[in-house]
């Protein structure tokens, strides 16, 4: 299994380098691994056993790996009630389009390499465009998010810069509610 690298290591820090295309055999067979691990890990009963924490998004960095690849996957429903399974697996994803407008967690957010509880909200931005290539639909994909999906892209598009969500809480004043902002 997979073994989450935590915040106390500087390769967490780093920025990752950007793979080549077309996916060779490990870098394909590492992004599907890391799927593997966020549904293995929303699964009670295998999480309890193993110790492992309940994740939605994971990046290469994390695993050990820093290269620009990164799998998002949870449970949700559309509009219309139907139940829907938000899945990228994402090799060098970049943000296109970025709104004005921003949008945050009120109950904060976390992360599997950090295991320390950092009060505070991280604003995202609300609505973003990503492009990238999608390991499991293996060709281009340009995703149109917003809310809670925006906010899980920007976390982990911010780790393959080395970045962590609590580098973006405000020390002074972690509760501080923006102008043009909505919690979700
Ligand atoms: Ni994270």
């Amino acid at each position: 299994m997979l073994k989450i690298v935590k915040d106390n290591k500087p390769s967490l820090r780093m920025k990752c380098s950007p793979v080549t295309l077309p996916l060779d055999s490990a870098n394909e067979k590492l992004i599907l691994e890391m799927v593997d691990y966020l549904k293995k890990s929303q699964d009670q009963e295998y999480a309890q056993k193993h110790e492992i924490r309940e994740g939605v998004g994971l990046a290469a960095p994390q695993v050990g790996v820093n290269k620009r690849m990164l799998v998002i996957y949870y449970p949700t429903t559309t509009e219309s009630g139907e139940a829907k399974i938000i899945c990228h697996a994402l090799i060098n994803p970049t943000i296109i389009s970025a709104s004005v407008k921003k949008v945050y967690l009120k109950s904060g957010e976390g992360c599997l390499s950090v295991d320390k509880i950092h009060d505070g909200y991280v604003y995202r931005n609300y609505k973003i465009i990503v492009q990238a290539y999608d390991a499991i639909k293996k060709q281009d994909v340009m995703i149109v998010a917003r809310e809670y999906e925006a906010i899980v892209l920007q976390h982990e598009i911010d780790h393959l810069n080395g970045i962590l969500f609590y580098d973006h809480i405000d020390s002074n004043d972690p509760f501080r509610v923006l102008e043009n902002s909505v919690g979700i």
